[in-house]
């Protein structure tokens, strides 16, 4: 283990999702690592039931270009400057891991493969912030638009659930209350 990294705890207790990156390029190198290490999620029935596209260095020129005509739909009521401004939380990430479950026709896999891959991708936020690099979950409606989905080469009966960014950033970002755990658990039997 890496003298230096934290604990899992800390990982998780510190861990805050970031928005805002300042832009600084991610190494692939780096990148690929947590990728890999993040694959040790619990998945049932070994289906390891994830798969991620991604852009980091050179393949971020196209994913923008992509992203642009999504957001200049998405903001099109918006100045130049405004919408400018918005383009920024395209593309100040260093670096884009979308990630694609396939969708079983049996609920009950279904619902264990999202689960899966929704453990991947937390292990993926959390190796990253042991890293210093941010990390953002982000669901954008787009995600699941044909003409998206075609750029990514997303199959028929596959789902991107997420759109990953990564980066390095300024700013700490602020975490926001949570409920405290007498409030989420009851104990059996006591109804
Ligand atoms: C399934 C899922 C979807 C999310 N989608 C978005 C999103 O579309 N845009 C966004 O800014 N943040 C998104 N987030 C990040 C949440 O806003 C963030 O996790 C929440 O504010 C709690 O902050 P924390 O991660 O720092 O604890 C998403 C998170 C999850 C788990």
């Amino acid at each position: 283990m890496n003298e230096q990294s934290l604990s899992v705890r800390d990982a998780i207790l510190q861990r805050r999702s970031v928005k805002v990156f300042n832009g600084q390029p991610v190494e692939r190198d780096t990148l690929m690592t947590v990728l890999e290490d993040a694959k040790w999620a619990p998945n049932h029935g070994n289906r390891e039931p994830w798969r991620l596209v991604v852009a980091c260095g050179r393949e971020l020129t196209e994913l923008h270009t992509v992203l642009r005509e999504f957001g200049v739909a998405k903001w099109k009521d918006l100045s130049e400057d405004d919408l400018a401004k918005q383009m920024k939380k395209f593309v100040t990430p260093g670096a884009y891991a979308f990630v694609v479950v396939s969708e079983d026709v049996r609920q009950k896999e279904r619902l264990e493969d999202f689960a899966a891959a929704s453990s991947y991708i937390q292990n993926a936020q959390l190796l990253a912030w042991d890293l210093g690099i941010g990390a953002c979950w982000k669901t954008p409606p787009f995600l699941d638009a044909p003409k998206f989905r075609e750029a990514l080469g997303v199959k028929k009966a596959e789902r991107i659930i997420s759109m990953l960014q990564f980066g390095y950033f300024d700013e700490m970002p602020k975490a926001k209350p949570r409920k405290s755990v007498e409030e989420f658990v009851t104990f059996f039997g006591s109804k």
